[in-house]
């Protein structure tokens, strides 16, 4: 599990990236952050569109930008999201999120952050946000 004080840096980078959301149809803003094995912390913001089918939530973008830098693994991932009447729930991942996640991660090891804008959270696994998922091994 996260230590407490890396969960807390990754939820108040969450927090930063999520100003840079652009979400003017939902009005529900998102920010992430990734910490990969190496130490570095990659956010991301969610990133919607006119024709809708185009968006890209925080999580992935997040995942696009740190695996186009070179990144293959991962330990965990902030979440923070939030619209405009927002309740101080915790936002879980969409389920095109934990599939990208589960090409990269261990599903036992690696810690989702839900967190909300107070900062307060709860961690879960990938795996037990997404049990028997389907990957590369199927493939074989
Ligand atoms: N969204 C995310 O960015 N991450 C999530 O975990 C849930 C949903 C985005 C997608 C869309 O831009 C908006 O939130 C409303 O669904």
């Amino acid at each position: 599990m996260v230590q407490k004080e890396t969960a807390d840096r990754l939820v108040k980078r969450a927090l930063e990236a999520r100003e840079n959301a652009y979400a003017p149809y939902s009005r529900f803003r998102v920010g992430a952050a990734l910490l990969a094995e190496s130490g570095s912390v990659h956010t991301g913001c969610n990133i919607e569109n006119a024709a809708y089918g185009p968006s890209n939530c925080a999580e992935r973008t997040a995942f696009f930008k740190a695996v186009s830098e070179g990144e293959r693994s991962f330990q965990a991932i902030a979440v923070v999201g939030a619209g405009e009447t927002d309740q101080g729930q915790y936002t879980a991942p969409c389920g095109v999120c934990r599939q990208v996640m589960a090409e990269f991660c261990d599903p036992e090891t690696f810690d989702v952050i839900m967190a909300n804008l107070a900062g307060e959270y709860c961690v879960k696994t990938l795996g037990e946000l997404l049990p028997d998922s389907f990957g590369a091994a199927d493939l074989k």
